[in-house]
């Protein structure tokens, strides 16, 4: 996948910040924090609760590439059949990339309510 742009990646991020809180005081929201997300096992956020869509990926082994998320972001609800997540898709390619840029930036330790269980 071609290299995209982190700065560009950050003012796309402003579609996502609606649901998803990132840095290092983020809190699941209507979406579940994205820190580490690339990289990251799918639906692995501690204290967030899934739709079973998005549970049944992951137990077939769906983890967070940027190839991954390159097909979930384009098109969010044909990518992970059941999710519920509420975003029609990013249509280009490019800013796609761009914002898996930005997304790879996003390194932060884990909160500390996300070091134990509910
Ligand atoms: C309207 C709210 C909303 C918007 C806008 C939104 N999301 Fe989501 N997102 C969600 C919800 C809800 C989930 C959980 C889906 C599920 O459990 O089925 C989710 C899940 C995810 C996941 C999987 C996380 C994990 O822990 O496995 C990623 C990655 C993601 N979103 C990225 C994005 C990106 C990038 C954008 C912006 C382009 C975005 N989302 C926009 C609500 C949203």
């Amino acid at each position: 996948m071609a290299d995209g742009s982190a700065e560009k990646g950050k003012a796309l991020f402003s579609q996502c910040d609606a649901c998803h809180e990132i840095g290092a005081k983020a809190r699941n929201r209507t979406g579940p924090i994205l820190n580490n997300i690339v990289g990251r096992d799918a639906a692995t956020r501690t204290g967030y609760v899934y739709s079973r869509g998005m549970r049944n990926a992951a137990s077939e082994g769906l983890v967070w590439t940027e190839e991954t998320l390159d097909g979930y972001i384009a098109n969010p609800r044909g990518y992970v059949r059941g999710n519920r997540m509420a975003y029609a898709g990013m249509r280009d390619k490019a800013s796609r990339a761009d914002l898996i840029a930005f997304l790879r930036t996003l390194k932060f330790p884990e909160p500390i309510e996300e070091r134990s269980y509910r």
